[in-house]
């Protein structure tokens, strides 16, 4: 088998072929990923809402992101493992940054790492790139600034916003990043971004015109049950389907129906 790398990932670009990338928390669930094709498995700090029951992804630590990359690492043959630095790990200076990508990498096993922001972390960025640790940047619609945002609503629309997320795609990439994630934004600021660059940029929410796309697996597989932004295509009705098979056994349980003669020792 032969294994997605960043250079892959910069072959597909420049050959024109899309990138696909799912986040992945756990080691089944990679597996079938993994197996299905997917070339970038992200281990999203969405685990925090996902896996964990949270509101925002604020609060998830850079121990869960060690557990959940090493379940997934275990599951991949292929795929190249993303992991999300957590909120707190990285902003306060590049040192602490530098300190939390090695404990990925070396503990987690990780393959490269994802950061949120700009040029206000481009220090964090250069010191991991630095140390041999392939940087994946993420712009627009970034989660662990959801307090500053004050909502989740599309970003960018305005000329001002648009024009400073470029100089940061920009930035991002003289400093050696590898991809940068566009969550959010206007397809034409999307296509933008992707023409001005040349390494690979991946897509949630920032139309067809990007690299590549990913998206959140519960999502995607409609296992959750209230998140409906435009963007989101459902390959699955998953939550549905897990009910009513829940719901079957639960009342084969009751009635005595399970298990059957055939199904005992
Ligand atoms: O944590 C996550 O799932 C992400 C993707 C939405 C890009 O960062
Ligand atoms: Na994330």
């Amino acid at each position: 088998i032969k294994k997605i790398t960043s250079k892959v990932l910069q072959n597909m670009k420049d050959k024109g072929e899309k990138i696909s990338m799912l986040t992945a928390y756990d080691f089944s669930m990679a597996r079938i990923f993994d197996d299905a094709g997917v070339d970038v498995l992200l281990v999203g700090d969405s685990a925090a809402n996902v896996m964990a029951g949270y509101e925002t992804t604020l609060p998830i630590t850079l121990e869960h992101m060690i557990y959940h990359t090493q379940s997934v690492i275990r599951a991949t043959k292929r795929a190249m493992v993303v992991t999300d630095l957590p909120f707190g790990s990285y902003q306060g200076n590049s040192r602490e940054a530098l300190t939390s990508a090695v404990r990925l990498m070396k503990e987690a096993g990780a393959h490269a790492l994802k950061l949120e922001g700009g040029q206000e972390i481009i220090d964090s960025v250069k010191r991991i790139i630095d140390a041999g640790i392939p940087v994946m940047g993420h712009l627009g619609l970034t989660p662990q600034s959801i307090y500053k945002f004050g909502s989740y609503t599309v970003r960018a629309k305005e000329e001002a916003e648009a024009t400073l997320l470029v100089q940061n795609a920009l930035a991002l990439e003289e400093a050696g990043c590898f991809a940068v994630v566009l969550e959010k934004i206007p397809a034409t600021l999307g296509k933008k971004v992707a023409t001005a660059l040349h390494i690979p940029v991946i897509g949630i929410g920032a139309g067809k015109y990007v690299d590549g796309q990913v998206l959140v697996m519960h999502d995607m597989l409609g296992i959750s049950k209230d998140f409906a932004p435009r963007f989101l295509r459902r390959y699955l009705d998953l939550y549905v389907q897990i009910s009513n098979a829940t719901a079957a056994y639960v009342s084969d349980v009751k009635g005595s129906r399970f298990p059957n003669e055939q199904e005992q020792y």
